[in-house]
């Protein structure tokens, strides 16, 4: 019904509010706690273990909305399983310039900028441990996306930082190198940075959270070529990461996209990374022989979308243009939609389904 109607007043918001502004707006009203709510979503059917940690659902809110962790118990009350909280950086920092964020309604599309543009650590811990600290917390669970600051010239030690500081806050860690607005960020996907940057940070995790290490996820962009999956793949396996997140935003401008957005700087999400994000996942989950679970996320819409993914391979998903498009409460459509899928396939709970398309193959073959 809430999405219903946000559909409807969309054009109207869309007009009235510039992308940043309705995204304040937004997270200024899940902090004051005046949101609506989502009914509960508790179908056991979808509710997945992964890393010893049970996500009640398996949708979750993307990297990026909530930098700096201050509106969590908002936006589980919309209904998510999880949220990834960040991406955060040691020191705060401004980002881009404004405008930064630019959105295409026609092909449901939004490009970004933003430059990860947040209070910095001191702030995002602060915030995260007065929601851990509040009661009844909520059951949904609490990843960290870190990143370096732009005027780092030695990245690891911004992550190594982040790692000593929010780990033990963490339900998850997410090693954000994808982000196309931090100069030199992505470089850190080859394979001799990645590994010396994995080594260190898995150092620092097993120093700092001995007792109860947080699983650490790595997240890429949709931009890699086969050769260069397959090597990080390699890389992922042995330097031990937990799972990885495919995918990020990407650089690349599909022709049928109006030029005046189209030639906007920054990276590229919703509907147009669908394809390509699945085509990654399923890729991955291939090279690893399903090993390494994998989130997820790029242009989910609706049910159909993640499941999708789920089949292709992801244990998790994850949306943020959809938010932006469906409306506050995609979470919970998504959650009330995915068990006709999984019945239309025979299957009775969501962990059967990942993966599926290749079993199929593999039965096929
Ligand atoms: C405005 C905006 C800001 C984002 N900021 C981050 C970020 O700080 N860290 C991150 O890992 N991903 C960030 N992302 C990428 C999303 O988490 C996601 O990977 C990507 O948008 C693809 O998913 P989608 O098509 O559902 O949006 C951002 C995306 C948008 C649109």
């Amino acid at each position: 019904m809430i999405n219903e109607l946000y559909r409807v007043l969309r054009p109207l918001l869309f007009r009235a509010l510039p992308p940043e502004t309705a995204h304040d707006l937004a997270l200024l009203a899940l902090r004051s706690g005046l949101f609506p709510r989502a009914g509960k979503i508790d179908n056991p059917s979808l509710r997945v273990t992964l890393w010893d940690r049970v996500f009640p659902n398996p949708v979750g809110l993307a990297g990026g909305f909530d930098k700096n962790a201050a509106a969590l118990r908002g936006l589980f009350g919309l209904g998510f399983g999880f949220i990834e909280a960040g991406t955060v950086t040691p020191r705060p920092q401004n980002g881009n310039p404004r405008p930064r964020i630019f959105r295409c309604p026609e092909h449901e599309a939004v490009i970004n900028r933003m430059g990860f543009p947040n209070q910095g650590l001191t702030a995002f811990r602060r915030n995260l441990e007065s929601f851990l600290e509040k009661r009844p917390r909520p059951a949904g669970l609490v990843g960290i996306s870190i990143g370096m600051n732009k005027a780092q010239t030695e990245p690891e030690k911004d992550y190594v930082q982040l790692v000593r500081a929010l780990g033990p806050l963490a339900d998850y860690l997410a090693i954000n190198v994808s982000s196309p607005n931090t100069p030199g960020l992505r470089d850190l996907q080859q394979k001799k940075p990645l590994t010396d940057l994995l080594n260190r940070v898995m150092e620092e995790r097993a120093r700092v959270c001995a007792a109860a290490p947080p699983p650490v996820l790595l997240k890429l962009m949709p931009d890699l070529d086969a050769p260069q999956l397959a090597e990080i793949a390699d890389v992922a396996q042995e330097c031990s990461v937990d799972g990885v997140i495919l995918t990020n935003t990407t650089l690349a401008r599909p022709d049928n996209l109006p030029s005046a957005f189209a030639g906007e700087k920054g990276g590229l999400s919703g509907a147009p990374v669908r394809e390509k994000s699945t085509r990654m996942i399923r890729d991955f989950y291939a090279l690893t022989e399903g090993k390494i679970p994998v989130v997820g996320v790029g242009g989910i819409f609706t049910a159909r979308d993640a499941y999708d993914k789920i089949r292709a391979g992801a244990s998790l998903v994850q949306v943020y243009t959809g938010f932006v498009y469906q409306g506050p409460f995609i979470a919970a459509d998504i959650c009330r939609d995915l068990p006709a899928l999984l019945h239309a396939d025979g299957l009775s709970h969501i962990g059967q389904a990942v993966g599926a398309d290749h079993k199929r193959k593999t039965t096929a073959a």
